[in-house]
């Protein structure tokens, strides 16, 4: 027999950023932090993980490559799902498993993106998140989203804000193993349903310094980060809670900006620095600043992971139209400084 779950999972932009870990092999991070969680019909991965007693290892496919399980990360999703497994029972395929079997069983697990994986969209975030979901799934675990959200972290950090829809916070906790380091809802994704998150793709290529690297180079390099994650981070993270239980879209989005540039100044403050932006992305803040003070009152947010592709968050539809009217102006098709391609937060633009 074989027990087949699938699950799909969102990714999540952060708009607080997590960046530095006090704990590399727990994922424990320096700062609280808050995302945006996307809508799934676009940025998402899909896993489907299956249990048999035909399976002789544990397996992993990536966009339909085999990947090595060594790493770690994945092993310890597993081995923290695999802890908490609960009797299964489906008559009608005649599958019985008791909680003690499941410590002899093996699991294969298949995810795929509908996105690039690792151009600096948060691959991980929904890839942790989804297949931590999934196993809990298959395995029968009785753990809520919170719960789970502290298992998918020690996958990948961000991973933790995808378990939920809407404004997410990640709580750094206190804790040294970690127990009180999880997600929280903050408010479900119709609290805010005016926004509208366009990613412009200004290059779909694999960044070359990877978060997990970079950050650890951060944390052992940056004066400024640990400025930022004592000083800075936790009067912001109120502010955004604040600006987001009020709909504040100009607090929002001063917020946001302030924050993605602080983070950046952060990898440029790291030894060697670390650039993710590139050109393009310079010009797309450039575009958004002034367009915001032409305006008088804010109309798009920006902000910049590990990569340079802009994730812009505009205010309603009307700016949102407004915006890709632009992007298209300043960013040509077939010229020298086109983009990619867009990613839209609202299919009907
Ligand atoms: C810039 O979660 O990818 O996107 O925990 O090492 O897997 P690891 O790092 P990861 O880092 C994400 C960094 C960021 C900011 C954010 O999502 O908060």
């Amino acid at each position: 027999w074989v027990r087949i779950v699938t699950a799909q999972t969102p990714t999540n932009i952060a708009v607080i950023k997590y960046w530095g870990k006090r704990d590399e092999t727990l994922i424990l991070p320096v700062n609280d932090s808050i995302s945006i969680t996307l809508d799934p019909s676009h940025l998402c991965t899909t896993t489907t993980v299956a249990v048999s007693p035909s399976f002789d290892q544990d397996r992993m496919w990536l966009n339909g490559k085999e990947i090595s399980l060594s790493g770690g990360r994945y092993q310890n999703c597993l081995r923290e799902i695999r802890a908490r497994a609960c009797e299964v029972e489906d008559k009608e395929k005649g599958i019985k498993i008791a909680k003690k079997d499941w410590e002899k069983l093996h699991v294969h697990a298949a995810s795929y993106n509908n996105f690039p994986t690792a151009a600096g969209l948060a691959s991980s975030a929904a890839g942790f998140a989804c297949l931590v979901f999934a196993l809990a799934k298959l395995m029968n675990a009785k753990e809520s989203n919170s719960e789970l959200s502290a298992i998918a972290r020690q996958g990948s950090g961000s991973a933790c804000r995808s378990l939920f829809g809407g404004f997410v916070k990640w709580v750094m906790g206190k804790a040294e193993n970690g127990s009180d380091s999880l997600a929280v809802q903050l408010v479900d994704d119709k609290h805010w349903d005016d926004l509208v998150i366009i990613i412009a793709v200004v290059s779909s290529r694999q960044k070359e310094t990877s978060s997990t690297s970079g950050m650890r180079e951060s944390v052992e390099t940056s004066l400024l980060l640990h400025h930022r994650a004592k000083e800075i981070v936790p009067k912001r993270i109120m502010q955004m809670e604040e600006a987001i239980k009020d709909r504040n879209f100009e607090s929002f989005s001063q917020l946001t900006c302030a924050d993605s540039n602080q983070f950046h100044a952060v990898c440029l403050d790291t030894c060697p620095p670390i650039f993710y932006m590139n050109d393009t992305s310079h010009r797309i803040i450039s575009l958004v600043e002034k367009w915001n003070r032409a305006e008088g009152t804010p109309q798009v947010a920006y902000t910049f992971d590990a990569g340079p592709n802009a994730v812009l968050i505009a205010r309603n539809r009307k700016a949102a139209t407004q915006l890709l009217k632009k992007l298209l102006f300043y960013f040509p098709p077939n010229s020298d400084a086109d983009l990619d391609s867009f990613v839209l937060g609202d299919k009907s633009l």
